[in-house]
């Protein structure tokens, strides 16, 4: 006797959630944010699904569990999606890469974003921060995001671009208004045809061009330059990388990682930085400790006040990843075509995963690392933020600067609320500062036995 078992469908399994019509939902996310998906969470549970336009069906996570099986799905299984980012920055773009191709990519690019490569970049990070610090104005009121944009700005120029002279400053000019102009291609994807020379679309095509043309001559001199082998910059890693595997160097692919890279890391660090500056102001008792610190080489209040501040106020509010294959997660079977979303911001502002959950408390990461499925703001897994190393160590050094430089004044203002920039949630005032610049450098007070322990635990 034999028995023949065909499977001829697969049975989808998906949690409850709003049976309301995705325009709604969109409207609803839009009008909300966060607070509509907390209100989905307390209504559901901690996994829910829902349609949302341009995505279709979408499954939301939001426990240290649930997301521990999205981070460590398999790569064939989970894509990040051809999402409008992707098509945006162009298929030499990291956004656009999944499995093989993918992995290979990030292994070429992330030992710069560790270790003693990263530390390199101190100097030009310090100088950078002073530079722009130098123009600030005292007493009064200023959107600190603004400074911070700059500086981040700049030092992923010299750093990412390797960048200098008149390519630099046409960089600096051309870049800011190009990713707005981005930014808004991405959301309203009617936008990206050239509907005639003043239109959004054809408009892009010309930054565009400007663009490729500056980073054409980059390339050409980094290539020219026969300390090319020495240089720390990460395009000079890209072309030695695309060199040594015995390729011609692909111009287009190099320009769309190198935008790939400043799309992702300019707005978002700078975002955090102003929130560093609207949380201290509002907790003068851990900005005296921070300043005290900062006449010493540790850091250990600073990094925890950084991650402290990442898990409060997340700049990116959730991870999507596209499913390929049936997907088990729980005791639920997600069909291929759904998009899976790990709710960063619900999952950190949770009693259940961080005591006393609302409360500013820098001290709960003093020597102590944030638990990987429970502290999320650079997502996790194969996608993890390539440069969370790069931003701790680059938020570090800016806030030391300031901290050793200028007496941030403390607020009894309500706290900002957070505002969707493009890429990044920010403070909606941008983080108002007011500063007083102090009198004098006071010495460095170097403990003991106290090693510089900048960037250790990034
Ligand atoms: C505070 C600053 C930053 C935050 C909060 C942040 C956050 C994130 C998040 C949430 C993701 C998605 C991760 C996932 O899907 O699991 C991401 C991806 C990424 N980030 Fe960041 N990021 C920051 C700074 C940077 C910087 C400075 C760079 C580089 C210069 C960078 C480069 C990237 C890249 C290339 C990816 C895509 C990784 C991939 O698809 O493999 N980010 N980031």
């Amino acid at each position: 006797m034999s028995t023949i078992a065909i499977m001829t469908t697969t049975e989808y399994r998906l949690p409850d959630g709003p049976k309301t019509p995705q325009l709604f939902n969109g409207l609803a996310f839009l009008a909300a944010r966060d607070r509509y998906i907390r209100k989905l969470q307390r209504r559901y549970g901690d996994a829910f699904a829902m349609r949302m336009p341009g995505f279709g069906q979408m499954v939301v996570v939001t426990t240290p569990e649930l997301v521990k099986a999205v981070f460590t799905g398999k790569p064939d299984v989970l894509h990040a999606g051809k999402d409008p980012l992707g098509e945006i920055l162009g298929p030499g773009s990291l956004f656009s890469m999944d499995e093989e191709r993918h992995l290979k990519e990030r292994r070429m690019l992330l030992p710069p974003f560790h270790g003693e490569r990263m530390r390199s970049y101190e100097a030009i990070i310090e100088e950078e921060a002073l530079r722009e610090m130098a123009a600030w104005p005292e007493g009064v009121e200023f959107a600190s995001i603004e400074s911070f944009q700059a500086i981040t700005l700049r030092i992923i120029l010299r750093t990412v671009f390797g960048a200098e002279g008149r390519e630099l400053a046409e960089l600096e000019k051309l870049l800011p208004p190009m990713t707005t102009l981005g930014q808004r291609l991405v959301t309203i994807p009617l936008l990206r045809r050239d509907w005639g020379r003043r239109s959004p679309g054809a408009r892009w095509k010309r930054m565009h061009a400007t663009y490729r043309r500056l980073v054409d001559k980059l390339v050409d001199d980094h290539l020219a330059d026969p300390g090319l082998a020495e240089r720390a910059d990460i395009l000079a890693l890209m072309l030695r990388a695309q060199l040594e595997d015995g390729g011609e160097v692909d111009h287009s692919d190099v320009a769309d990682e190198l935008l790939t890279l400043l799309v992702a890391g300019h707005e978002t660090t700078a975002s955090a930085l102003a929130w560093s500056v609207e949380r201290l102001r509002r907790h003068p008792e851990v900005l005296r400790r921070l300043e005290a610190e900062a006449r010493g080489e540790r850091n250990e209040l600073r990094l925890a006040t950084t991650e402290e501040t990442l898990r409060v106020r997340p700049v990116i509010n959730a991870t999507l990843r596209k499913v390929m294959k049936p997907f088990a997660i729980g005791e639920w079977l997600v069909p291929p075509g759904a998009w899976v979303v790990t709710g960063i911001a619900p999952l950190h502002k949770d009693g259940r995963f961080h005591a006393e959950a609302n409360r500013f408390d820098p001290d709960r990461y003093v020597g102590k690392k944030p638990d990987t499925y429970a502290w999320i703001p650079f997502g996790g897994g194969v996608r993890r933020c390539l440069g969370a190393a790069f931003a701790q160590f680059e938020i570090d050094i800016v806030l030391r600067t300031l901290l050793r430089n200028f007496e941030l004044q403390p607020t009894s203002a309500p706290g900002e609320r957070e505002s969707f920039r493009g890429v990044a949630f920010a403070p909606s005032k941008g983080g108002v500062a007011v500063v007083r610049r102090r009198a004098l450098d006071p010495p460095p007070l170097v403990e003991e036995g106290a090693e510089a322990e900048v960037g250790a635990r990034a």
